[in-house]
């Protein structure tokens, strides 16, 4: 087969926020995928780019008392930083902010307007008069028009489920100011889609561009049925245009108008290839507007409707190249759940990496990749068991086992008999390469270590360090420590993609150099062999855990940096929980002083195993006063974390006999029970003992 031309784009982070471990699932999909193109001998380029127009960042930029350049900046570095920490590689780089994009956009443009399928309507949004700005959904808060639960968000009620417009509202609120939002009408421009719905319905539905249940997802919700002569929907006018003030590029033909960042967002994979082409000398035509290369999207399942809809309907009205296929694939969850920033989930790469090897995500990755859309979880306890089994004691063991007793003789001349073990491995490339060419990396990384699990029982049968204590038996040594590394060079081969760092090792160890896939069915014979130096690190528990504290400390720290910086933090406290338990009688202060409360400091905390509610805690009061308390709140804090930490106490309660053992008092906390239950907490500085008054 000839050498194919392939163009991959990975979606565009946003400029606004860090690369996290969910982030990670596309760019380390992608990047596998390129890797294994090359290594088959295809020609293929990977570019992405920041994405960095919108509301978000003009409002960051004037929080922080910078230029919008400065913040995107900033991001762009460190961003290209953590992907090349986890060994994602692009051809270029680029940002959505660049001559090359303006200059796409503006052209891009042209061709919509002369295919007639832009107009203008007028829009009601809501405008926030201190901040000077329109407000997109998500700064506005209000009271839902149908159910009347306070608080909502702009576009949806979380507690009726309905869908509105934040002017249907009843007393919004600007997040960004705390003011009231008034109502303004501004002229907007809109692609009407609608004209593109027989080359939508064709494109995405001929099966050769979509997995099936995305083209089922949109033919459902968007296209409708063409046998069901009621079940063909319109697509709806797209609003494209947004009224300054604005960070973005302003429309040519309209001025104080701004085109809406996703517009100019995935115009920005052509402005990076055009970087990419000026450095290398090559022709964007080649690229974007020629039947041979192929143009292949990878995007989270999050981000359907622009690829597969408005994007493709850009790419046919301006006459450039359509995509081959777009990739979809799931969100990351972690044990189970979404990243959470209180849980210590939402973990950043840059934490990640402070703390563990980025192969061994890329490899965790893998194994949990399918070519559909569900998601993806990262189980940390699975985690770790899976890396340290399959690339530890599988993989990198069957070179540690073998390549020492052979680094004086190197490898044999001629391959050994080896009961057809290498030459089964070289027959499964096929199916493996299959395998990650549809991005079933689950299924390529079953085969691969079906094929270590293969290898091994053979090294252990042969013991080469007992062949080693008899210096006759120095040939045989010499064939099984041959056969071992030239299986464990089969599998570094397969994994290539995967682990870039494992081939850098595997070069260096073997004196080779593995850049193409078919290198699989022919044995290194013959060569020397380097000392051996460790490839991978088994991963320790210890590590995760500093990562998972780290995250929930970053999270602590943000939370109280935004207090600092807004200046008047803004505050959505409803009625809910007074009206719930509404205020007691009045009491005097003596009543009051009955109650005496007392610093104390948590000494001890566990679980009482009989008992479902309960922790047995011991308090201390300062010297040598302790207090055993039994308190129901288990399924909120586990007593390890409760440790140390200073708690209020009802010291003079009648001490209370318990299933359990006997109770000296309570701990004070608020709440309605279960998991919501927060204990009272003090400032630093206070003291075990302190009355608290
Ligand atoms: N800026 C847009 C994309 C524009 S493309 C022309 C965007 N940015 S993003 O930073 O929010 O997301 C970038 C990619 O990462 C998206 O494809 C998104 O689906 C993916 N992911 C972001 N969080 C994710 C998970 N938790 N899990 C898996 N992928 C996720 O969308
Ligand atoms: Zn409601």
């Amino acid at each position: 087969m000839s050498e194919r031309r392939i163009l991959v784009t990975s979606a565009l982070p946003y400029a606004n926020g860090p690369i996290h471990l969910g982030h990670l699932v596309e760019y380390i999909q992608t990047d596998i995928w390129v890797r294994f193109q090359r290594l088959r001998g295809n020609r293929c380029i990977y570019v992405c780019a920041d994405d960095t127009h919108g509301t978000a960042i003009m409002i960051r930029a004037r929080k922080e008392s910078r230029t919008e350049e400065e913040v995107i900046a900033q991001s762009q570095q460190e961003h290209e930083r953590d992907f090349a920490d986890f060994q994602i590689r692009f051809d270029n780089y680029g940002s959505t902010h660049s001559d090359e994009n303006r200059q796409l956009c503006g052209q891009i443009w042209e061709s919509i307007q002369s295919a007639g399928l832009v107009k203008t309507k007028d829009v009601e949004q809501l405008y926030d008069v201190a901040e000077q700005t329109f407000l997109a959904d998500r700064f506005v808060r209000g009271t839902c028009p149908q159910c009347g639960s306070p608080d909502q968000p702009g576009d949806n009620c979380s507690q009726c489920g309905i869908t509105y417009s934040p002017i249907d509202l009843v007393d919004p609120v600007s997040t960004l100011s705390g003011s009231t939002p008034e109502v303004r009408t501004a002229e907007h421009l809109f692609i009407e889609l609608e004209q593109l719905h027989p080359f939508l319905r064709e494109w995405t539905q001929n099966g050769q561009h979509l997995q099936a249940e995305v083209a089922n997802y949109l033919k459902g919700h968007f296209l409708g049925s063409t046998e069901d002569p009621d079940g063909i929907k319109t697509l709806r006018d797209w609003d494209i245009s947004r009224p300054a003030p604005y960070f973005g590029f302003e429309i040519p033909d309209s001025p104080g108008n701004f085109w809406y960042v996703w517009f100019d967002a995935p115009i920005g994979y052509i402005a990076s290839t055009q970087q990419w082409c000026d450095r290398n000398g090559e022709s964007l035509d080649d690229w974007w507007r020629s039947e041979e290369c192929e143009i292949h999207h990878f995007i989270g399942k999050d981000i359907t409707y622009f690829h597969t809809l408005f994007w493709p309907g850009m790419l046919k009205t301006a006459g450039l190249q359509l995509p081959e296929k777009v990739h979809i694939h799931g969100f990351l969850t972690v044990d189970g759940e979404k990243m959470s920033k209180s849980k210590g989930t939402f973990i950043k790469a840059e934490t990640y990496f402070r703390h563990l090897d980025p192969s061994a995500l890329r490899y965790f990755y893998a194994s949990k990749l399918g070519p559909k859309l569900d998601d993806i979880d990262l189980n940390l306890d699975e985690f770790v068991s899976k890396v340290n089994s399959d690339l530890v004691n599988k993989v990198v063991n069957l070179a540690s086992r073998s390549a020492k007793f052979i680094k004086d003789v190197g490898l044999s001349p001629v391959y050994p008999p080896d009961g057809g073990l290498f030459e089964r491995a070289a027959q499964a490339g096929d199916s493996i390469a299959e395998a990650y060419e549809s991005c079933d990396y689950n299924r390529a990384m079953r085969l691969i270590m079906a094929l270590a699990d293969e290898a091994n029982p053979f090294v252990e049968q042969a013991e080469p360090w007992n062949l080693k204590k008899d210096p006759e038996k120095s040939g045989e040594l010499q064939d099984v420590c041959t056969v071992a590394i030239n299986l464990f060079r089969q599998l570094v081969i397969y994994l290539a993609p995967v682990l870039p760092d494992l081939v850098a090792k595997t070069n260096e160890l073997l004196g080779d150099s593995i850049d193409h896939w078919d290198q699989s069915k022919t044995p290194l014979l013959g060569t020397s062999i380097a000392k051996f130096k460790h490839m991978m690190k088994r991963i320790d528990q210890k590590d995760i855990d500093k990562m998972v504290d780290e995250t929930r400390a970053e999270q602590t720290e943000e939370l109280s940096d935004s207090d600092s910086q807004d200046g008047q933090e803004q505050f959505h406290d409803g009625p809910e929980a007074l009206a719930a338990e509404p205020l007691a009688e009045e009491c005097t202060i003596e009543d009051f002083m009955k109650v005496d409360l007392r610093v104390a400091r948590v000494i001890e905390a566990e679980h009482v195993p009989e008992a479902r509610k309960l922790l047995k805690l011991k308090l201390s009061l300062g010297g040598d006063e302790t207090r055993t308390v039994f308190a129901g709140i288990k399924a909120a804090y586990e007593p390890e974390k409760l440790v140390g930490r200073l708690v209020v106490m009802v010291a003079n309660l009648k001490p209370r006999q318990m299933k359990f053992g006997l109770s000296e008092g309570m701990v004070c906390a608020s709440g309605t029970g279960g998991a919501e239950v927060f204990l009272l907490g003090l400032d630093d500085g206070a003291v075990p003992g302190q009355r608290v008054h």
